[in-house]
Protein backbone atom coordinates (compact mmCIF):
# COMPACT_ATOMS: atom_id res chain seq x y z
CA UNK A 1 0.00 0.00 0.00
CA UNK A 2 1.12 3.71 -0.73
CA UNK A 3 1.63 5.32 2.39
CA UNK A 4 0.80 8.93 2.63
CA UNK A 5 3.54 10.89 2.96
CA UNK A 6 4.29 12.25 6.35
CA UNK A 7 3.61 15.95 7.39
CA UNK A 8 4.83 18.30 9.82
CA UNK A 9 1.82 17.45 12.09
CA UNK A 10 2.90 13.60 11.68
CA UNK A 11 3.52 12.07 15.09
CA UNK A 12 5.41 9.08 14.21
CA UNK A 13 6.61 7.49 11.07
CA UNK A 14 5.07 4.37 11.56
CA UNK A 15 2.20 3.77 9.22
CA UNK A 16 -0.20 1.83 11.84
CA UNK A 17 -0.58 4.54 13.63
CA UNK A 18 -3.73 6.01 13.61
CA UNK A 19 -4.33 9.14 11.85
CA UNK A 20 -7.07 11.82 14.05
CA UNK A 21 -9.03 13.26 11.85
CA UNK A 22 -12.95 15.41 13.29
CA UNK A 23 -15.19 17.83 11.24
CA UNK A 24 -16.24 20.85 13.99
CA UNK A 25 -19.60 22.43 13.03
CA UNK A 26 -19.30 26.54 13.60
CA UNK A 27 -22.65 26.78 15.11
CA UNK A 28 -21.82 29.41 17.54
CA UNK A 29 -21.23 29.67 21.46
CA UNK A 30 -20.52 26.27 22.92
CA UNK A 31 -21.68 25.02 25.47
CA UNK A 32 -21.33 23.00 28.47
CA UNK A 33 -22.61 20.16 26.45
CA UNK A 34 -20.49 20.47 23.79
CA UNK A 35 -17.70 20.54 25.95
CA UNK A 36 -18.33 17.63 28.35
CA UNK A 37 -19.65 15.52 24.84
CA UNK A 38 -16.85 16.16 22.85
CA UNK A 39 -14.39 18.77 23.11
CA UNK A 40 -12.78 17.72 26.14
CA UNK A 41 -12.02 14.16 24.26
CA UNK A 42 -10.66 16.61 20.89
CA UNK A 43 -8.53 18.29 23.07
CA UNK A 44 -7.59 15.38 24.74
CA UNK A 45 -6.91 12.96 21.44
CA UNK A 46 -4.92 15.53 19.77
CA UNK A 47 -1.79 15.58 22.01
CA UNK A 48 -1.86 11.97 21.40
CA UNK A 49 -1.68 11.55 17.28
CA UNK A 50 -0.90 12.87 14.27
CA UNK A 51 -4.69 14.80 14.32
CA UNK A 52 -6.28 16.83 11.58
CA UNK A 53 -8.93 19.32 12.90
CA UNK A 54 -11.40 21.62 10.85
CA UNK A 55 -14.17 23.67 11.24
CA UNK A 56 -16.33 22.73 8.51
CA UNK A 57 -17.74 25.67 7.62
CA UNK A 58 -18.76 23.47 3.43
CA UNK A 59 -21.16 21.63 6.05
CA UNK A 60 -22.47 24.57 7.97
CA UNK A 61 -23.48 26.12 4.56
CA UNK A 62 -26.00 23.52 4.04
CA UNK A 63 -27.95 25.13 6.69
CA UNK A 64 -26.81 28.68 7.21
CA UNK A 65 -26.81 31.49 4.26
CA UNK A 66 -25.97 34.36 6.35
CA UNK A 67 -22.26 35.21 5.00
CA UNK A 68 -21.28 37.30 8.07
CA UNK A 69 -22.71 34.68 10.19
CA UNK A 70 -20.73 32.22 8.67
CA UNK A 71 -17.73 33.81 8.92
CA UNK A 72 -18.12 34.72 12.37
CA UNK A 73 -19.05 31.17 13.88
CA UNK A 74 -15.59 30.28 12.05
CA UNK A 75 -13.52 32.55 14.26
CA UNK A 76 -15.67 31.61 17.01
CA UNK A 77 -14.95 28.35 17.47
CA UNK A 78 -11.77 28.62 16.32
CA UNK A 79 -11.13 31.09 19.75
CA UNK A 80 -12.68 28.64 21.63
CA UNK A 81 -10.54 25.58 20.96
CA UNK A 82 -7.72 27.67 21.36
CA UNK A 83 -9.25 29.16 24.80
CA UNK A 84 -9.79 25.77 25.75
CA UNK A 85 -6.16 24.50 25.33
CA UNK A 86 -5.81 23.04 21.78
CA UNK A 87 -2.39 23.41 21.11
CA UNK A 88 -1.67 24.18 17.28
CA UNK A 89 2.10 22.88 17.94
CA UNK A 90 0.58 19.38 18.43
CA UNK A 91 -1.78 19.18 15.85
CA UNK A 92 -3.73 20.88 12.69
CA UNK A 93 -6.53 23.22 13.02
CA UNK A 94 -7.71 24.97 10.11
CA UNK A 95 -10.59 26.17 8.36
CA UNK A 96 -12.40 22.83 5.72
CA UNK A 97 -12.62 25.55 2.61
CA UNK A 98 -8.65 26.03 3.05
CA UNK A 99 -8.35 22.60 1.56
CA UNK A 100 -10.94 22.76 -1.21
CA UNK A 101 -9.91 19.81 -2.38
CA UNK A 102 -12.30 18.04 -0.36
CA UNK A 103 -15.53 18.99 -2.66
CA UNK A 104 -13.57 17.75 -6.08
CA UNK A 105 -12.81 14.18 -3.59
CA UNK A 106 -16.75 15.09 -3.05
CA UNK A 107 -17.75 15.41 -6.81
CA UNK A 108 -15.85 11.96 -7.22
CA UNK A 109 -17.18 10.00 -4.61
CA UNK A 110 -20.48 11.06 -5.32
CA UNK A 111 -20.59 8.74 -8.34
CA UNK A 112 -19.59 5.62 -6.62
CA UNK A 113 -22.65 5.96 -4.21
CA UNK A 114 -26.27 4.60 -5.59
CA UNK A 115 -28.91 7.68 -4.09
CA UNK A 116 -31.04 5.20 -2.15
CA UNK A 117 -27.53 5.10 0.61
CA UNK A 118 -28.58 8.35 0.75
CA UNK A 119 -31.87 8.67 0.98
CA UNK A 120 -32.05 6.77 4.18
CA UNK A 121 -30.08 9.45 6.08
CA UNK A 122 -31.35 10.50 9.28
CA UNK A 123 -30.56 14.65 8.89
CA UNK A 124 -32.04 14.82 5.27
CA UNK A 125 -34.97 12.05 6.22
CA UNK A 126 -36.13 14.24 9.44
CA UNK A 127 -36.02 17.33 7.09
CA UNK A 128 -38.43 15.49 4.57
CA UNK A 129 -40.46 13.95 7.32
CA UNK A 130 -40.93 16.98 8.70
CA UNK A 131 -42.57 18.36 5.13
CA UNK A 132 -39.49 20.05 4.74
CA UNK A 133 -37.59 20.73 1.00
CA UNK A 134 -33.76 20.08 1.85
CA UNK A 135 -31.42 21.25 -0.53
CA UNK A 136 -28.52 18.79 -2.62
CA UNK A 137 -25.90 19.90 -0.39
CA UNK A 138 -28.24 18.29 2.56
CA UNK A 139 -28.36 14.80 0.76
CA UNK A 140 -24.85 15.04 0.35
CA UNK A 141 -23.41 16.12 3.67
CA UNK A 142 -22.24 12.51 4.53
CA UNK A 143 -20.25 12.23 0.91
CA UNK A 144 -18.36 15.89 2.13
CA UNK A 145 -17.94 14.01 5.45
CA UNK A 146 -16.38 10.86 4.08
CA UNK A 147 -14.21 12.80 1.95
CA UNK A 148 -13.27 15.26 4.47
CA UNK A 149 -11.95 11.70 6.86
CA UNK A 150 -10.51 10.17 3.70
CA UNK A 151 -8.90 13.07 1.77
CA UNK A 152 -6.21 13.28 5.01
CA UNK A 153 -5.75 9.46 5.27
CA UNK A 154 -7.79 9.41 8.34
CA UNK A 155 -8.51 6.15 10.42
CA UNK A 156 -9.78 7.33 13.71
CA UNK A 157 -12.60 9.74 13.89
CA UNK A 158 -13.58 10.98 17.52
CA UNK A 159 -17.49 11.31 16.60
CA UNK A 160 -21.13 11.78 19.09
CA UNK A 161 -23.06 8.10 18.69
CA UNK A 162 -25.28 10.07 15.98
CA UNK A 163 -22.52 10.32 13.47
CA UNK A 164 -22.45 6.48 12.83
CA UNK A 165 -24.70 6.31 10.00
CA UNK A 166 -22.33 9.02 8.14
CA UNK A 167 -19.03 6.79 9.34
CA UNK A 168 -20.65 3.37 7.73
CA UNK A 169 -21.08 5.64 4.43
CA UNK A 170 -17.46 6.71 4.66
CA UNK A 171 -16.26 2.95 5.37
CA UNK A 172 -18.77 2.07 2.38
CA UNK A 173 -17.54 4.93 0.61
CA UNK A 174 -13.45 3.81 1.02
CA UNK A 175 -14.18 0.44 -0.12
CA UNK A 176 -16.03 1.07 -3.14
CA UNK A 177 -13.49 3.29 -3.96
CA UNK A 178 -10.63 0.78 -3.57
CA UNK A 179 -12.71 -1.44 -5.16
CA UNK A 180 -13.35 0.68 -8.22
CA UNK A 181 -9.89 1.93 -8.85
CA UNK A 182 -7.01 0.63 -6.63
CA UNK A 183 -4.62 -2.66 -7.55
CA UNK A 184 -6.07 -5.87 -5.36
CA UNK A 185 -2.97 -5.11 -3.41
CA UNK A 186 -2.88 -1.33 -3.09
CA UNK A 187 -6.09 -0.17 -1.35
CA UNK A 188 -5.80 4.01 -1.40
CA UNK A 189 -7.86 4.49 1.49
CA UNK A 190 -8.12 3.26 5.04
CA UNK A 191 -11.55 1.91 6.71
CA UNK A 192 -11.42 4.36 8.99
CA UNK A 193 -12.93 3.69 12.96
CA UNK A 194 -15.78 5.45 14.44
CA UNK A 195 -14.43 6.33 17.82
CA UNK A 196 -17.46 6.93 19.46
CA UNK A 197 -17.48 9.76 22.70
CA UNK A 198 -20.51 8.09 24.36
CA UNK A 199 -19.17 7.06 27.62
CA UNK A 200 -19.83 10.16 28.32
CA UNK A 201 -22.65 11.59 31.10
CA UNK A 202 -25.54 12.92 29.52
CA UNK A 203 -25.58 16.84 30.35
CA UNK A 204 -28.51 18.27 31.26
CA UNK A 205 -30.07 21.38 30.08
CA UNK A 206 -31.77 24.37 31.94
CA UNK A 207 -34.85 22.45 31.78
CA UNK A 208 -33.74 19.31 32.38
CA UNK A 209 -33.24 17.56 28.64
CA UNK A 210 -30.31 17.15 26.89
CA UNK A 211 -28.80 20.14 26.64
CA UNK A 212 -28.60 20.87 23.23
CA UNK A 213 -29.19 24.07 21.33
CA UNK A 214 -32.45 23.44 19.45
CA UNK A 215 -33.44 23.35 22.99
CA UNK A 216 -32.82 27.03 23.83
CA UNK A 217 -31.53 25.09 27.03
CA UNK A 218 -27.68 25.95 27.02
CA UNK A 219 -25.28 27.48 29.36
CA UNK A 220 -22.59 28.86 26.96
CA UNK A 221 -18.94 27.94 28.31
CA UNK A 222 -17.59 31.51 27.85
CA UNK A 223 -21.48 32.80 29.32
CA UNK A 224 -20.33 35.06 32.43
CA UNK A 225 -22.06 38.18 35.07
CA UNK A 226 -25.77 37.86 34.97
CA UNK A 227 -26.25 36.37 31.99
CA UNK A 228 -24.58 32.83 33.28
CA UNK A 229 -25.93 33.63 36.89
CA UNK A 230 -29.62 34.29 35.03
CA UNK A 231 -29.52 30.78 33.49
CA UNK A 232 -28.05 28.73 36.38
CA UNK A 233 -30.23 30.36 38.80
CA UNK A 234 -33.20 28.79 36.31
CA UNK A 235 -32.49 25.45 35.79
CA UNK A 236 -35.68 23.23 36.90
CA UNK A 237 -35.65 21.47 40.28
CA UNK A 238 -38.80 19.98 42.26
CA UNK A 239 -40.07 22.24 45.20
CA UNK A 240 -38.73 20.47 48.23
CA UNK A 241 -38.66 23.00 51.07
CA UNK A 242 -34.91 24.35 52.09
CA UNK A 243 -34.90 22.08 55.38
CA UNK A 244 -36.01 18.78 53.63
CA UNK A 245 -33.41 16.17 52.93
CA UNK A 246 -32.55 16.30 49.11
CA UNK A 247 -31.73 13.16 46.80
CA UNK A 248 -28.51 14.80 44.97
CA UNK A 249 -28.72 11.83 42.39
CA UNK A 250 -32.08 12.83 40.86
CA UNK A 251 -31.03 16.71 41.25
CA UNK A 252 -30.31 18.93 37.42
CA UNK A 253 -27.98 21.26 39.52
CA UNK A 254 -25.93 17.93 41.17
CA UNK A 255 -25.39 16.71 38.00
CA UNK A 256 -23.79 19.57 36.48
CA UNK A 257 -22.25 20.25 39.65
CA UNK A 258 -20.58 16.61 39.20
CA UNK A 259 -18.80 17.65 36.03
CA UNK A 260 -17.09 21.00 37.33
CA UNK A 261 -16.70 20.15 40.95
CA UNK A 262 -13.22 17.70 42.62
CA UNK A 263 -14.06 14.51 44.08
CA UNK A 264 -14.06 15.96 47.34
CA UNK A 265 -16.53 19.32 46.58
CA UNK A 266 -18.73 17.10 44.69
CA UNK A 267 -18.87 14.72 48.26
CA UNK A 268 -19.46 17.86 50.70
CA UNK A 269 -22.46 19.12 47.84
CA UNK A 270 -24.08 15.71 48.42
CA UNK A 271 -23.56 15.21 51.98
CA UNK A 272 -25.71 18.56 52.31
CA UNK A 273 -28.24 17.67 50.07
CA UNK A 274 -29.12 14.55 52.30
CA UNK A 275 -28.68 16.47 55.43
CA UNK A 276 -31.24 18.95 54.74
CA UNK A 277 -31.02 23.00 55.53
CA UNK A 278 -29.40 23.52 52.13
CA UNK A 279 -31.93 24.33 49.49
CA UNK A 280 -31.64 24.63 45.41
CA UNK A 281 -30.79 28.28 45.89
CA UNK A 282 -27.66 27.02 47.70
CA UNK A 283 -26.70 23.94 44.99
CA UNK A 284 -26.90 26.82 42.64
CA UNK A 285 -24.87 29.33 44.18
CA UNK A 286 -22.43 26.85 44.29
CA UNK A 287 -22.80 25.60 41.11
CA UNK A 288 -22.43 29.14 39.65
CA UNK A 289 -19.29 29.48 41.41
CA UNK A 290 -17.66 26.11 40.45
CA UNK A 291 -18.31 26.96 36.67
CA UNK A 292 -17.15 30.39 37.33
CA UNK A 293 -13.91 28.70 38.31
CA UNK A 294 -13.56 25.73 36.00
CA UNK A 295 -13.48 28.19 32.59
CA UNK A 296 -11.25 30.85 34.33
CA UNK A 297 -8.58 30.50 32.68
CA UNK A 298 -10.27 29.28 29.26
CA UNK A 299 -12.10 32.50 29.91
CA UNK A 300 -9.35 34.98 30.39
CA UNK A 301 -7.46 33.22 27.66
CA UNK A 302 -10.62 33.61 25.08
CA UNK A 303 -10.30 37.50 26.02
CA UNK A 304 -6.74 37.75 25.65
CA UNK A 305 -7.11 35.88 21.45
CA UNK A 306 -9.89 37.99 20.77
CA UNK A 307 -7.46 41.04 21.07
CA UNK A 308 -5.10 39.37 18.67
CA UNK A 309 -7.35 38.25 15.19
CA UNK A 310 -3.48 37.88 13.53
CA UNK A 311 -2.22 34.97 15.59
CA UNK A 312 -5.50 33.06 15.39
CA UNK A 313 -5.63 33.59 11.61
CA UNK A 314 -2.14 32.50 11.22
CA UNK A 315 -2.68 29.59 13.13
CA UNK A 316 -5.83 28.66 11.08
CA UNK A 317 -3.58 29.21 7.83
CA UNK A 318 -0.21 27.33 8.87
CA UNK A 319 -3.02 24.43 10.12
CA UNK A 320 -4.41 24.77 6.54
CA UNK A 321 -0.63 24.76 5.25
CA UNK A 322 0.10 21.43 6.93
CA UNK A 323 -3.90 19.70 5.62
CA UNK A 324 -3.16 20.61 1.92
CA UNK A 325 0.85 19.15 2.18
CA UNK A 326 -0.90 16.39 3.62
CA UNK A 327 -3.47 16.04 1.10
CA UNK A 328 -1.85 17.01 -2.48
CA UNK A 329 0.02 13.40 -2.82
CA UNK A 330 -3.40 11.88 -2.37
CA UNK A 331 -4.86 13.95 -4.44
CA UNK A 332 -2.54 13.56 -7.44
CA UNK A 333 -3.09 9.47 -7.07
CA UNK A 334 -6.92 9.80 -6.90
CA UNK A 335 -7.03 11.85 -10.33
CA UNK A 336 -4.12 9.17 -11.28
CA UNK A 337 -6.60 6.65 -10.38
CA UNK A 338 -9.67 7.66 -11.83
CA UNK A 339 -8.81 8.60 -15.02
CA UNK A 340 -9.29 12.39 -14.72
CA UNK A 341 -6.51 14.39 -17.06
CA UNK A 342 -4.59 16.84 -15.79
CA UNK A 343 -2.65 18.92 -18.15
CA UNK A 344 -0.94 21.41 -15.91
N1 LIG B 1 -21.14 15.82 10.86
C1 LIG B 1 -20.28 16.18 11.96
C2 LIG B 1 -21.14 16.76 13.10
O1 LIG B 1 -22.26 17.16 12.86
C3 LIG B 1 -19.24 17.19 11.58
C4 LIG B 1 -18.23 16.66 10.60
C5 LIG B 1 -18.04 17.08 9.32
C6 LIG B 1 -17.26 15.66 10.86
N2 LIG B 1 -16.98 16.40 8.76
C7 LIG B 1 -16.50 15.53 9.67
C8 LIG B 1 -16.96 14.86 11.97
C9 LIG B 1 -15.44 14.61 9.58
C10 LIG B 1 -15.92 13.96 11.88
C11 LIG B 1 -15.16 13.83 10.69
O2 LIG B 1 -20.68 16.81 14.21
Amino acid sequence: MEAPNPTAAAKSDASDEPVVVSGIQPSGRLHLGNYFGAIRQHIDLHEQHEAYYFIVNYHAMTTVDDPERLREHTFDVALDYLALDFDPEEAALFVQSDVPEVTELTWIFMNLLPTSRLEKGVAYKDKVDAGLTPNAGLFNYPVLQAADILIYGGSLVPVGADQKQNIEITRDLARRFNNTYCPEDEPLFPIPDPHILDDVAVVPGIDGQKMSKSYGNTIGIFDEGDELKDKVMSIVTDSKPLDEPKDPESCNVFSLIKLVAEEEKQKQIAQQYRDGGYGYGHAKQDLLALIQDYFAEARAKRKELEQRPDYVRDVLRHGAEQARERVEPIMERVRDLTGLVRTR
